[in-house]
């Protein structure tokens, strides 16, 4: 059954917000690399891996459906932060948004009786719930060790351990 044309527009919308949380990420690890922090470098790769998975899930199932993918332009990534902090609080406001943005389309899937699109759109409600948490644990993490070298060094070593995302574009 073919998607409504409010919706193919909304999921291309929503691939492009990935792609950008990929692209932001990556600029964030170029930072921590920069910055002598190569287990937090590690981390934001990963991160740029999350995104881009999830982006390409979006991309996948609208050629399942049997819709055009269009993509659109991404920004620059801003590289200019004071913090290892700063940078994770600036994650979580794009979580935030991002989580905003998954649930509106969700609410359009609602409307428009999308089954398909609303069981897709699940999922990434659920790893919104995650990847908040995760976030938020990172920050108390770093707020908790604050400047002492031997403990940022600890904590950036465990960070470099985030395993990769299993399996490419369709997980
Ligand atoms: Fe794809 Fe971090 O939301």
């Amino acid at each position: 059954m073919p998607m409504k044309p409010k919706l193919v527009d909304a999921f291309n919308i929503q691939i492009q917000a990935e792609f950008q949380s990929a692209y932001t990420y990556l600029g964030m690890a170029a930072w921590f690399a920069e910055q002598n922090l190569p287990g937090f470098a590690q981390w934001m790769r990963v991160q740029w891996q999350e995104e881009t998975m999830h982006a390409m899930k979006l991309y996948d199932f609208l050629h399942n459906r049997g819709e055009s993918v269009s993509l659109r332009p991404l920004a620059a990534p801003v590289k200019k932060y004071t913090s290892a902090v700063q940078v994770f609080e600036q994650v979580r406001k794009h979580e935030l948004a991002i989580t905003a943005s998954i649930n509106a389309l969700y609410e359009l899937a609602l409307k428009e009786k999308d089954l398909p699109a609303q069981i897709v759109l699940q999922w990434f409600i659920n790893e919104q719930v995650e990847e908040e948490a995760l976030v938020v644990e990172i920050i108390e993490r770093l707020k908790l060790v604050g400047s002492d070298g031997p403990s940022v060094y600890l904590l950036d070593r465990q960070m470099a351990t985030r395993p990769a995302p299993v399996s490419g574009a369709q997980a």
